[in-house]
């Protein structure tokens, strides 16, 4: 498991991390949420060993981050933020040196190389420097020297940042794919990545930690959660009509759409009842999970930095 311990990052008089704790257990696919600024980040490098915490501490499998770094550090891969460094070494180059940095050797470090380029489908530009490779490859390339020792915990930043939505699809399956068996933590700032690929989501802003909670939990906290939204000619008079029933708390017009919320159970079947008495061609008509943009507007509102 992780554990972060009041985990604090100062830079002068500013607070980038203010004392989060959490634990993340195997099994679970953990995502960071958080506008620009919130301290994702940082967070990550300090889990990752790449910045000491100025208070607090950070312990993966049992080993102190501080204490027992290297023993912590071999069972972490970790995408950082941006591209990979070494931009003027080739993909095949780059990849054996980290292969012999995470201490395979022969034909382990040739098995390892070869899953993670197949993996990540970097086999056409083997033979090309890093620096020279589109925005999309050189984070796949990061993603490959992330899992490429088969670690059980990965820390991914911003894993999807600068891919196409075929690549995003791709990298959020292979993200899946690895979840049975490992702790994955990703920082992200896409909310349907959240929904598509955690189990558990963490918002952050201002380095403190808001929600902690599953995906389905946060949108459950919309205010849409159960509303039925309705596209149809004459929504100003349907609105007035559905508002009579003791099921509707309000109905409100929006875009062209009747949203109307719940005041009790049952208000998905009360709307579908007067649809038929009435006899309104309804285009569009929806039970509403709820808005994951809207839940975290609400709980980040007036906390972006700076
Ligand atoms: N080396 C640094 N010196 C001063 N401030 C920093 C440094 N690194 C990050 N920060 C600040 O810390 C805050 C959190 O940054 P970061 O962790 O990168 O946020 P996120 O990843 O959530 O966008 C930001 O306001 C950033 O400007
Ligand atoms: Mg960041």
């Amino acid at each position: 498991m992780i554990e972060a311990i009041s985990l604090s990052k100062h830079y002068g008089a500013f607070t980038a991390v203010d004392d989060l704790s959490f634990q993340v257990d195997a099994g679970q696919v953990l995502g960071f949420l958080g506008p620009n600024g919130a301290g994702k980040s940082t967070t990550m490098k300090m889990l990752t060993g790449f910045l000491s915490p100025s208070a607090g501490s950070a312990r993966i499998l049992g080993h102190d981050m501080q204490r027992d770094a290297l023993a912590a550090r071999r069972r972490i891969g970790y995408l950082p933020e941006g591209a990979p460094s070494y931009g003027e070494m080739t993909v095949q180059g780059f990849l054996a040196f980290v292969a012999q940095a995470r201490e395979l050797r022969g034909s382990a470090a040739r098995q390892a190389c070869a899953a993670a380029i197949e993996r990540l489908q970097l086999g056409s530009v083997l033979q090309q420097p890093i620096e020279t490779l589109s925005k999309g490859f050189k984070r796949r390339v990061g993603l490959a020297q992330a899992i490429l020792h088969d670690p059980a915990v990965l820390i991914l930043d911003e894993p999807t940042d600068g891919l196409d939505p075929n690549q995003k699809h791709e990298v959020r399956r292979l993200i899946q794919a690895m979840a049975a068996d490992k702790i994955i933590v990703i920082s992200t700032h896409i909310l349907e990545e959240v929904e598509a690929v955690c189990n558990r989501a963490m918002i952050i802003a201002r380095g403190r930690l808001l929600a902690d909670d599953t995906p389905q939990g946060l949108i459950a906290r919309s205010r849409y959660h159960n509303a039925v939204t309705l596209r149809l000619e004459g929504a100003e008079a349907a609105a007035s009509q559905l508002s009579e029933l003791p099921q509707v708390a309000r109905a409100e017009i929006s875009d062209g759409l009747l949203t109307v919320f719940p005041a009790a159970e049952g208000l998905f079947e009360a709307v579908s009842d007067a649809i038929g008495k009435h006899g309104w061609a309804v285009q569009e008509l929806k039970l509403e999970a709820g808005r994951f943009d809207e839940v975290f507007r609400r709980i980040t509102a007036g906390e972006e930095a700076a």
